[in-house]
């Protein structure tokens, strides 16, 4: 669908990872995202994105639509569990030009879901609230399990909840540089390893970053 694929320092400044999405200091928002700081100015990311900014800033819009997505590591100041984990993984996504709906972000969404899941699966949009994002939605999936009748995986909703996604806010493209009166667009974001976990029944996420070879081996397709 012609997006580039970029990635990002996973040590990251204040100011990409929150600034300059839409989170000045003291917002109340930043307490979603418990985060590790290195310096006053300097910390892990907590999120993919701060790509949205560092693409936004950079993209010369004479040269055509921007289209990206941005895989990548994240980190939390989480007690670890079976199902918290200090680090995760995250593909952001970002698409700006003149004339992008939210209409496009559902084609795409839908899409994306049909290409990794298959036809019969839908989506459903549920209105949310992330500050770099207005509207903001998060997005559900079919229950992979019980094809949306109910189970005891999706708690009987016959839904997932697998990403955050929204129109940009205007800030964002203001502080980048980018005139929120002529460009606009989505964003989304989601994170593989939930999609992971249920789809291969993994009970605990720090199996993934362990490294005991039991656990890894199952996923080696030589060995399979
Ligand atoms: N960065 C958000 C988080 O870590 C996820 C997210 C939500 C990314 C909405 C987006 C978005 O790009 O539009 O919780």
């Amino acid at each position: 669908m012609g997006y580039e694929v970029l990635t990002g320092p996973e040590v990251e400044e204040e100011k990409y990872n929150f600034e300059m999405m839409n989170l000045p200091k003291d917002h109340p928002a930043r307490d979603m995202q418990d985060t590790f700081y290195l310096t006053n100015d300097i910390l892990m990311r907590t999120q993919t994105s701060p790509m949205q900014a560092r693409t936004l800033e950079k993209h010369d819009f004479s040269q055509g639509p921007l289209k990206m997505i941005s895989p990548g590591i994240v980190y939390r100041r989480d007690t670890d569990d079976p199902t918290h984990s200090h680090q995760f993984h995250q593909v952001e996504g970002l698409v700006i030009d003149e004339h992008i709906t939210m209409a496009d972000l559902k084609g795409t969404l839908i899409t994306m879901t049909h290409e990794i899941f298959g036809d019969k699966f839908d989506i459903r949009l549920r209105p949310s609230y992330f500050p770099f994002t207005e509207p903001s939605v998060e997005v559900d999936v079919t229950c992979f399990n019980c094809m949306g009748k109910g189970c005891d995986v999706c708690k009987h909703t016959g839904w997932i909840e697998v990403l955050g996604a929204g129109m940009v806010h205007p800030n964002v493209l203001k502080m980048a540089g980018v005139d929120p009166d002529v460009y606009g667009g989505f964003a989304f974001g989601l994170g593989p390893d939930r999609f992971a976990m249920l789809q291969y029944g993994v009970t605990d996420i720090r199996d993934f970053y362990l490294n005991d070879v039991r656990f890894l081996n199952q996923f080696d397709k030589r060995s399979n």
